[in-house]
């Protein structure tokens, strides 16, 4: 792999030489490592692949180091040094003992992708594995992590001439903290709710946003917790404009229309950042627009009397970013009556749906002039209580090209918008699969799809930009197709069959995989107007693990690159 590395770094130069765009998606974070700004390091990952990209940028003409350690100092630390020499380009992976120089590690997982020096800067961008490959390579987490760095003025690699420092970063699990000039905020909260003395309780509150005088760009969302023991978590709702009146109830006690989250905070969550290019949109469409602002309280020894005033603070900005924000929601339809059923007493229970991107044209009273691909951001998956694991893949052309994310352990308890780590593109014509895991074990009833925590959904919410004039992707099984493959002759039958049907794993499996067959509806537009369309749910593979793993097919991968060169050389050459 190394001769191949080596081999490619001409390449990837000229690549990156030709393409001089500063805002890479795969690279959406960044952090000075130093006080003076002199290191600046830009990362993403991509958790499934198993790889991380770093792009250290220098104030130097000379060497770069750059690595992970266990204390802060040398010792036991885990880096790259790299620089542009006299005789080209130099990279290697290496160990420090102590505060010498590092010794070269017997296997170089890690791999240069460019090099470049150019205004009195280097710029040293490379890719790891997130897990470690060897018992020499530093394990990333996603727990704040020692990042040490070090440079010299000159190619000659010498600890007394050298700049040093280190900074502990959260890596995988990375907020912005962008400083705006003007920070002005305002707050959707509660005010003064006495929360009820039962265990559960779900509290809504629909109520405008403040009157703007313009457009503006929320950029920062910010939990503001009143009783940390007592408030579980908290959404923020768009209403639809057909929603005029404010109200402040217990929550799906009435037939609530506003269900596109915008904004969502959840215990042991913290404050959520856009990318730098992107913030939603506030002030555009007048002041009508209702919210409807949800918090969930868990009161287990039934305190009597705490008076709350929690919700959420929205930083916001005149600056306008390049791009608005919007929200895509996916996933199974929600309905409200007994028509989806999960089977009871069964430990991994899956259900599909599907979001066919090519619909969205359609839908849109005009469609936005330049880019139409979806750059996905961020993601909010959300079940109720019997969810165990959601995963939202994506289709380009039949083939599986990606998982635009996925959670392995869905806790209903600690939802919260993920990063996904880089910018995702989703091209108007891919497919997005959602697949949600559900555990009934203790249940001895069907659980209906709905609004009630004892309901369930199966939603993924994708954060991205460009906006779109959209707010809905999802889809629901032809019900008179589930209806007649069970044997039911119409809505009352379907229920009778349903409730009655003595459930065993052979049954479950059955039903399970004809949800999937059946031919879906989809419904793509807004909360209250859709257009209907058809489609069916393709195969999800499982998600790739380590990266460290030199496969044959990544092998075979990188031959058409050793291809390309040859081509490229030869070109250069004649
Ligand atoms: C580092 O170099 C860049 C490009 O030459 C320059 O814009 C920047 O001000 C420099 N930073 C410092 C701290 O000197
Ligand atoms: C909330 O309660 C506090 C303390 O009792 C009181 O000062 C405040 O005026 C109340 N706010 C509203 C909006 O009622
Ligand atoms: C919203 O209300 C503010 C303050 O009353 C007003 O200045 C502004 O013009 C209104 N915006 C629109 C679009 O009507
Ligand atoms: C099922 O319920 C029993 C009794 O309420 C409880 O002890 C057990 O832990 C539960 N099992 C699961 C898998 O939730
Ligand atoms: C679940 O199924 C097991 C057999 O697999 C059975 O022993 C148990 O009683 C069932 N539990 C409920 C709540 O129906
Ligand atoms: C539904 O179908 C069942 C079984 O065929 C039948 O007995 C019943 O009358 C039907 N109900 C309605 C409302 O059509
Ligand atoms: C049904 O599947 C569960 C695991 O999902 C297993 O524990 C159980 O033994 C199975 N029951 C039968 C009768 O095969």
């Amino acid at each position: 792999m190394m001769a191949i590395s080596a081999l490619l770094m001409p390449l990837v130069m000229f690549l990156g030489r030709t393409s001089g765009a500063d805002v890479d998606p795969t690279l959406p974070f960044s952090e000075h490592l130093d006080s003076n700004h002199n290191v600046l390091l830009r990362w993403g990952f991509d958790l499934l692949k198993d790889t991380i990209t770093f792009q250290v940028t220098v104030n130097t003409t000379g060497w770069v180091g750059f690595g992970f350690s266990p204390n802060g100092g040398m010792a036991g630390s885990d880096i790259v040094i790299g620089g542009v020499g006299p005789g080209g380009i130099y990279f290697s992976d290496r160990n420090a003992a102590g505060n010498f120089m590092p010794a070269l590690d017997k296997q170089q997982d890690s791999k240069v992708l460019s090099l470049t020096e150019g205004n009195g800067q280097t710029v040293m961008k490379f890719q790891r594995s997130i897990k470690a490959c060897d018992e020499n390579d530093f394990p990333i987490t996603d727990k704040p992590i020692k990042l040490i760095y070090a440079y010299g003025t000159t190619d000659d690699i010498s600890y007394h001439q050298s700049w040093r420092g280190t900074k502990e970063v959260n890596l995988l699990n990375y907020m912005h903290r962008t400083s705006v000039p003007e920070s002005k905020y305002f707050k959707m909260t509660v005010t003064n709710f006495t929360i009820p003395a039962v265990s559960t309780y779900y509290h809504c509150k629909v109520m405008p946003l403040p009157e703007f005088d313009r457009k503006y760009h929320i950029y920062r969302i910010e939990p503001v917790i009143q009783n940390l023991d007592l408030v579980h978590h908290i959404l923020l709702y768009r209403c639809p404009p057909s929603v005029t009146k404010l109200s402040e109830t217990q929550c799906y006690t009435t037939e609530t229309k506003c269900l596109q989250a915008i904004a969502v905070w959840g215990v042991g969550g913290e404050a959520s950042e856009f990318p730098e290019a992107a913030g939603l949109p506030v002030g555009e469409g007048g002041n009508g627009t209702l919210y409807r602002l949800e918090v969930h309280y868990n009161n287990p020894n039934k305190i009597a009397g705490v008076v709350d005033n929690s919700g959420l603070r929205f930083y916001y900005t005149a600056q306008l970013r390049q791009f608005d924000a919007g929200v895509l929601q996916t996933g199974l339809m929600v309905t409200s009556g007994k028509v989806y059923g999960i089977p009871p007493n069964t430990t991994s229970f899956l259900t599909y749906s599907l979001c066919d991107t090519s619909y969205i044209p359609q839908a849109l009273s005009q469609l936005p002039t330049g880019a139409k691909d979806l750059q996905v951001f961020a993601a909010f998956l959300h079940t109720h209580l019997a969810g165990r694991k959601v995963r939202v893949g994506q289709f380009r052309d039949g083939e599986q090209i990606d998982v635009l994310v996925q959670s392995e352990h869905y806790n209903f308890d600690f939802q919260q918008l993920t990063n996904l780590g880089k910018t995702k593109t989703v091209k108007l014509g891919d497919n997005l699969v959602v697949e949600c895991t559900y555990d009934t074990y203790n249940r001895s009833g069907l659980t209906w799809g709905g609004l009630g925590t004892n309901n369930e959904m199966c939603l993924a919410f994708l954060y991205y930009y460009p906006a779109l004039e959209l707010s809905t992707c999802e889809s629901f099984p032809k019900l008179q197709m589930l209806m007649s493959e069970m044997g039911a002759a119409n809505a009352t039958d379907w229920l009778k069959i349903m409730s009655m049907k003595m459930w065993d794993n052979s049954s479950i499996l059955e039903y399970q995989e004809m949800l999937k067959r059946i031919e879906q509806f989809i419904f793509v537009g807004n909360i209250e107007t859709k257009l209907q369309n058809t489609g069916k749910i393709p195969d999800l593979k499982l998600s790739p693990s380590s990266s460290c793993k030199r496969s044959r097919a990544q092998i075979q991968r990188a031959l058409p690159e050793i291809l390309l060169l040859g081509l490229m050389l030869s070109l250069i050459l004649s």
